[in-house]
C-alpha cells in the first residue's frame, strides 16, 4: 500500500548503478504481478459489471506493463534474458512430449526475437 506521508520517501541520494537497475526492474515486475492479481482478485469478487469491466482493463494494461519490463530487463541483462529463453524451450520440449501444438498467438511473443537488441547494448 501507498505511503505518502513522507515526502521525500521517494528521495535517492545517488542513481542505481546498472546491477541495482536490473534489481529494481526486478522488483518493478514484482510489484506488477502483485497489481494484476489484486485486480483479477477484485473483478473475480463482484458482480457490478462497470467496476468489472475498468478493473479488468486495468488489470490488463499491468500485464502489458509486465511486458515492458521484461523487454527492459532483457535489454539490460542479456544473459538473464538466456535462462528466460531455456525456460521457455524446456516447456516447449514438455509440450512436444505431450504432443500439444502451441497456439500461434504465443508464438508471437518468443522472446528470441528479443535478444538482438539487448546484445547491442550490452556494455
Ligand atoms: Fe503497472
Amino acid at each position: 500500500m501507498p505511503s505518502f506521508g513522507n515526502p521525500f520517501q521517494g528521495n535517492v541520494e545517488r542513481k542505481l548503478t546498472k546491477e541495482e537497475l536490473i534489481q529494481a526492474i526486478r522488483l518493478n515486475i514484482a510489484g506488477e504481478l502483485e497489481a494484476i492479481y489484486i485486480y483479477d482478485a477484485h473483478v473475480q469478487a463482484t458482480d457490478n459489471e462497470i467496476a468489472k469491466k475498468v478493473i479488468a482493463d486495468i488489470r490488463d494494461e499491468e500485464k502489458a506493463h509486465v511486458g515492458e519490463l521484461m523487454e527492459l530487463l532483457r535489454i539490460l541483462d542479456p544473459k538473464e534474458a538466456e535462462f528466460f529463453t531455456e525456460g521457455q524451450e524446456e516447456v516447449r520440449e514438455m509440450l512436444e512430449e505431450l504432443g500439444i501444438t502451441e497456439p500461434k498467438e504465443e508464438k508471437k511473443n518468443d522472446a528470441t526475437n528479443s535478444f538482438t537488441v539487448g546484445s547491442l547494448l550490452e556494455e
